[in-house]
């Protein structure tokens, strides 16, 4: 029997591609940028599998052209590059990656955090352009204090919640806003479920923890800058375009707001000439929020196993579309 293809869109943990091997003929895109929309319909006209990430757009279009595909396995939690719905009129199961990289991805959100209140790297800039004259001044970089500080989530999934729970290591008062109230989990954290109003207006720190979808698309635009308290700091971890980029640079320019610190952007990558780039109060990282060892490893065995199901025809851990499982027997 000819050994399913699959096609991978990026080079990943040996032991990933090692797991796949056993069930397939693997094709490994080499590059270090992303196949192109033209390359990757071109890899996966005759997959039965594929393994994506963020940076693929795979559309209806793209669809069209792979009449073999069975599995798409992203290797993330976000889903707004995959077409779930196309997929699964298709009858093409798509797995993903949850959970496992919560707890690394809020590590990421609380050190942004940390770092836009104490202004970490902006200090540290200034110390290597030689600014440092004398050990001490009382009112030198003076930060905001997280001890005892408002916490606003928006979007209480794993990420947010462990966000949360950080918070709470933190002595923070945690305030969330989530399209579902979480009963239990108020309870058990002592979490306070707001309107996105009243997160706006009473945090110190508002932190981002929604997929990007039509309606969380500039969930954060002038409107809500303005809401927000002009000590506030703003935390990204979500989707660049959660957050109005235009407004967002306006609001830390005039001081609406004091400070943002993300780790998306929008576009993505960011041009080294945006003017955001411009600011002092803005913290930024190149969307490293899953970039621990540990986690990315655990995330390409997550995805591979979720391909190799999806090739046997089994359940996949996790899988966005569960819905065709009885349409296939499983
Ligand atoms: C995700 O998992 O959606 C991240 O943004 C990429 O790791």
């Amino acid at each position: 029997m000819i050994n399913p293809q699959v096609f991978v869109s990026r080079r990943i943990f040996p032991e990933a591609l090692d797991l796949l091997s056993q069930v397939a003929e693997v094709e490994v895109w080499p590059e270090e940028l992303p196949p192109n929309a033209g390359e990757l319909e071109n890899k996966i006209a005759n997959a039965d599998g594929v393994l994506t990430t963020i940076m693929d757009r795979v559309d209806a279009p793209l669809l069209a052209k792979a009449p073999r595909l069975k599995v798409i396995s992203q290797l993330a939690v976000g889903l707004d590059n995959v077409d779930v719905a196309e997929a699964s009129r298709r009858g093409i199961l798509v797995g993903y990656t949850p959970g496992i990289l919560s707890k690394a991805t809020a590590d990421v959100g609380f050190a942004l955090l940390l770092s836009a209140a104490r202004r970490i790297g902006e200090s540290e800039r200034w110390v290597r352009a030689g600014g440092w004259e004398m050990s001490f001044h009382p009112m030198y970089w003076l930060g905001a204090e997280v001890n005892g500080a408002t916490l606003g989530i928006v979007g209480l999934g794993q990420i947010g919640l462990e966000m949360a729970k950080r918070g709470l290591g933190f002595d923070m008062r945690v305030i969330y806003h989530s399209r579902t109230r979480k009963l239990e989990l108020e309870e058990r954290y002592g979490l306070e479920y707001v309107a996105p109003q009243v997160l706006l207006s009473e945090s110190d720190f508002v932190s981002l923890h929604v997929p990007l979808t039509p309606e969380t698309r500039h969930f954060i635009g002038e409107q809500e800058l303005r809401m927000m308290k002009s000590t506030a700091i703003l935390i990204n971890l979500a989707r660049g375009p959660v957050v109005d980029a235009k407004a967002l640079y306006t609001a830390l320019n005039e001081k609406w707001i004091q400070a943002a610190a993300l780790d998306v952007t929008d576009p993505e990558p960011i041009s080294p000439d945006d003017p955001l780039l411009t600011l002092s109060n803005l913290v930024i990282s190149p969307h490293i929020g899953s970039a621990s060892v540990t986690t990315r490893k655990e995330m390409c065995m997550m995805a591979a196993r979720n391909l190799v199901a999806g090739l046997k025809g089994e359940r996949l851990e996790n899988c966005a579309n569960p819905e065709l499982y009885p349409s296939k027997g499983l």
